[in-house]
């Protein structure tokens, strides 16, 4: 090899960076953050209110395909075309299909029926449960889940499915706004998948989260409101906080 071609090599890569530099800053925040990666993914939301839509739309934001799904195929295809053609509407069956990776928004009685009418799309794919239970709104399995843990009995209700729970303990009004202050706020999360855990990781610091891994989906009890870890904290906050607790 000659001289020039161990400079020119890396030159010439320096001026294709330099332009792919260039064309990603003339983009939008969020769409800058997963073009960069290279790595867009189908993201299927189970639940399109509060949580499902204000994650839906930033993930949209950040690039990714989005599939919104609920009861209400209307209010999904509103939703979606508010938010353009990264987004799109289906229903919790299309979804499930859809996505690479599901995210879970429901309430929390909601999983025994969606885990058998989805069974066959979400064995295998990594799913985001955002779910909390709530005995005066969910009824006798929300008790179960307090008991057990909600990781462990999101994982039985949803057989198959690699569960990271995430989002179970912010206001759904600010998951939109995190990537404003990136790695500020930390992120809870739990799961037995490594896998799953790097994926959801990589999404969840996509829209500005730290994800901060507390433990396995056992640990998943702490993951709602009303425990140490409810609200917004630093990731080392988390940390601390974290090693306070007992699987
Ligand atoms: N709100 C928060 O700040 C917050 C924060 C963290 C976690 N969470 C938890 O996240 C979950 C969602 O909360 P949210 O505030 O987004 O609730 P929400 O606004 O009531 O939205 C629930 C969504 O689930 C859909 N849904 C309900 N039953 C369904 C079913 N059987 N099949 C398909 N879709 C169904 C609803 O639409 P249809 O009824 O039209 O089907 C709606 O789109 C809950 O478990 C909640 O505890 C909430």
């Amino acid at each position: 090899m000659k001289v020039h071609d161990v400079i020119s090599v890396p030159r010439r890569d320096l001026l294709k960076a330099a332009a792919v530099g260039v064309a990603l800053a003339a983009l939008p925040f969020a769409t800058r953050l997963a073009s960069a990666q290279g790595r867009r993914m189908k993201i299927g939301m189970i639940g399109s209110g509060n949580v499902g839509s204000a994650l839906g739309r930033v993930w949209a934001q950040a690039g990714h395909e989005v599939m919104f799904s609920s009861r209400n195929l209307d209010h999904d295809k509103e939703l979606a075309a508010s938010i353009g053609k990264q987004a799109r509407a289906g229903t919790p069956r299309e979804a499930a299909a859809f996505g690479e990776v599901l995210v879970f928004a429901v309430p929390y009685r909601a999983l025994p029926e969606l885990g058998k009418s989805l069974a066959d799309s979400i064995k295998g794919k990594v799913v985001i449960d955002a779910c909390n239970p709530f005995p005066q709104r969910d009824g006798e399995i929300a008790n179960r889940a307090r008991e057990q843990g909600a990781g462990v009995v999101s994982a039985e209700l949803l057989p198959g499915a690699r569960i990271v729970r995430a989002f179970n303990a912010i206001g759904a009004a600010r998951m939109g706004a995190a990537h404003e202050t990136p790695g500020r706020i930390g992120m809870p999360i739990a799961g037995d998948d490594k896998q799953a855990i790097d994926i959801a990781s990589g999404l969840i610091r996509e829209i500005g989260y730290e994800p901060v891994l507390v433990g396995g989906l056992d640990m998943g009890r702490y993951l709602m409101p009303g425990t140490p870890l409810a609200g917004e904290h630093t990731p080392e906050e988390i940390r601390k906080i974290a090693a306070s607790l007992k699987p």
